[in-house]
């Protein structure tokens, strides 16, 4: 953690300042440590340079376990390898800036906030335009995204939960938060609380399933049922063992096509999450709409998710 992030940072429990004690500093990042608060008392470690956010995660504790699992796999070349979510690098960037409705030069001087970073790759991509990036992510491998990303000495990585965030009011410029509120139980809370960090002209992109056009895997996830409750390990030879059938249907339906690997990927993101909660467009435009953002927009996305952005009143 480098220290010029305290003054952004806050205790996810009461949102009052935090004093920060240092254990171990290596070439100016605080590798072990303490962040504690100065009103509530509780205490927030700093482990392997990654500050710990949280406060309680309740039935999200499964999840973080199961997406860290995810990540480490990716990480070791066990799923998907060149593309993420059938994407190349510059596809994602690409989207990230369509999806926002700005330009690359828009990033310099600004601090960005992706929530739910996963594996980390668009957060690490985007330190190359001049910003301050900040990564949370809930997962148990958040270490591996942190070495991952560490290059970047403008690039920060912090162990949080939507539910409870460790941020100042009115902190970024631009928050984006591709498919993570989904996986809180109340998703219009999480969107409350990502949309309290954004600053006045400042913009926010979610994106969420579309209960209207819910994708093959998640199909067969609802099939299945209990696919969450299998071992991982076994989980990730099912998803390799559908991966060569769902490559076919591909084909045959004509759907963009997607290597093998990523077939394995995408059955396996979807089969282990223990809930993931559909929405409406309706539905997601109405949280934009109601309060706090003004030209709310629906972007194009792919078929499965619903994509708005808006910009802070
Ligand atoms: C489907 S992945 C999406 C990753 C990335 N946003 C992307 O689009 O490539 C969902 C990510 O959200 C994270 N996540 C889920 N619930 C979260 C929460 N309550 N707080 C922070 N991250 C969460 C998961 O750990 C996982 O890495």
């Amino acid at each position: 953690m480098r220290r010029e992030i305290l003054d952004i940072l806050c205790c996810p429990h009461c949102k009052h300042d935090l004093t920060l004690f240092e254990k171990e500093v290596a070439n100016d990042e605080v590798i072990e440590g303490i962040l504690k608060c100065n009103n509530c008392r509780k205490s927030f470690e700093i482990v392997k340079g990654v500050p710990r956010m949280i406060v309680d995660l309740g039935d999200r504790r499964e999840l973080a376990e199961s997406w860290g699992f995810q990540w480490d796999k990716q990480a070791e070349g066990k799923l998907e390898t060149d593309t993420y979510y059938g994407e190349t690098e510059e596809q994602e960037l690409d989207n990230f800036f369509y999806h926002l409705g700005i330009a690359p030069d828009d990033l310099r001087g600004k601090v960005v906030l992706d929530a739910g970073c996963g594996c980390g790759r668009l957060t690490k991509a985007l330190g190359k335009y001049g910003a301050e990036i900040l990564g949370i992510d809930i997962a148990s491998s958040i270490e591996c995204i942190y070495e991952y990303c560490r290059p970047n000495q403008n690039v920060h990585i912090i162990q949080a939960d939507i539910v409870n965030l460790p941020f100042k009011n009115e902190t970024f410029d631009y928050v984006w938060s591709k498919l993570a509120i989904c996986y809180v139980r109340n998703p219009e809370q999480a969107f409350e609380n990502l949309s309290d960090l954004v600053r006045p002209s400042g913009k926010l992109f979610v994106a969420v399933p579309d209960k209207a056009n819910l994708s093959f895997t998640v199909k067969l996830k609802d099939f299945l049922r209990i696919s969450h409750r299998m071992p991982l390990i076994l989980l990730l030879y099912l998803s390799w063992c559908l991966a060569p059938a769902l490559s076919l249907a591909k084909r045959v339906l004509k759907n963009p096509r997607t290597s093998l690997r990523a077939n394995a990927f995408f059955l396996f993101n979807s089969l282990h999450p223990s809930f993931m909660t559909r929405h409406t467009r309706e539905e997601v435009i109405g949280w934009f709409d109601r309060g706090k953002f003004y030209q709310t927009a629906l972007v194009n996305g792919t078929d499965h998710l619903i994509f708005v952005r808006g910009t802070k009143k």
